[in-house]
């Protein structure tokens, strides 16, 4: 049984004060949910209040990108011992704005999980084809060309500490979700692929998100997938009411 994993990315948005607020509120609603892990992704200089509060509660931390390196002469970079340091044990990697708008690759996605794991961060691996490629046909090319590079040379003991986010890229912020359908043949066609690189019991292992536009009204239908094993949210994670009801929606037995 693979426990569903509900992830908010919060992107460039909120101030410390209102991270703190919300995860507050977070940390009051959600007290009582057990049967889903949370976590909750804010911006680099927020990190560290927030985990004050996350200390010891059911909400995990994470943050949205990382450095392969550990220190060094690489300005505005923020490295695997440092999120450690501020209380993080998730950390987002490949990202498709990441990969859009900062160049990151399969390559610097590949070493970027090396990094996590050294220091004992549980990556959070984002792969997902944009419009045109599904449009053409190539989306399970696109993807398989993503996993193969993100994971090659890691072990299958490494695998099974990574958790991989399918988020097409038409669907991210667009209120356009995938169907559960389109989703669940994605999350198979990944886990699938992982009995090849792997062997059945690693891919039985890792837990696969879903992400894009996913919203407390759809998130019950998307979770009962079999494949799909949680959520990674954007939007829906800015407001208390709103990630507190997917929460809770999650909460799906399979
Ligand atoms: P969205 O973003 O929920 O706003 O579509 C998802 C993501 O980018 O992780």
């Amino acid at each position: 049984m693979r426990k569903i994993i509900i992830a908010g990315n919060w992107k460039l948005n909120k101030t410390i004060k209102e991270a703190v607020e919300l995860v507050n509120g977070l940390k009051q609603d959600l007290a009582q949910t057990k049967e889903v892990d949370i976590v909750v992704c804010p911006v680099y200089p927020a990190l560290s209040e927030v985990s004050k509060l996350t200390a010891g509660s059911n909400i995990g931390l994470g943050a949205q990108d990382l450095y392969w390196e550990d220190a060094g002469a690489f300005t505005g970079e923020v490295s695997a011992p440092l999120l450690k340091d501020a209380g993080c044990q998730y950390v987002i990697i490949g990202h498709s704005e990441r990969r859009q708008f900062f160049g990151e690759t399969d390559a610097t996605v590949n070493k970027k999980i090396g990094a996590a794991l050294k220091h004992g961060l549980t990556p959070i691996v984002c792969v997902g084809e944009v419009l045109a490629e599904r449009e053409s046909n190539k989306t399970f090319d696109v993807i398989k060309t993503q996993v193969t590079g993100a994971f090659s040379g890691y072990s299958a003991e490494d695998m099974k500490k990574i958790i991989i986010a399918y988020e097409p890229v038409w669907a991210i912020g667009t209120g356009k979700t995938a169907s559960p359908e389109q989703a669940q043949e994605v999350h198979k066609f990944i886990r699938d692929l992982l009995v090849k690189m792997y062997d059945v019991g690693t891919a039985q292992t890792v837990r696969i998100q879903y992400g894009g536009s996913v919203k407390s009204d759809n998130a019950r239908e998307l979770m009962s997938q079999p494949d799909i094993d949680g959520a990674l949210v954007g939007g829906a994670s800015l407001k208390r009411d709103q990630f507190v009801a997917l929460v809770q929606n999650a909460n799906v037995k399979k």
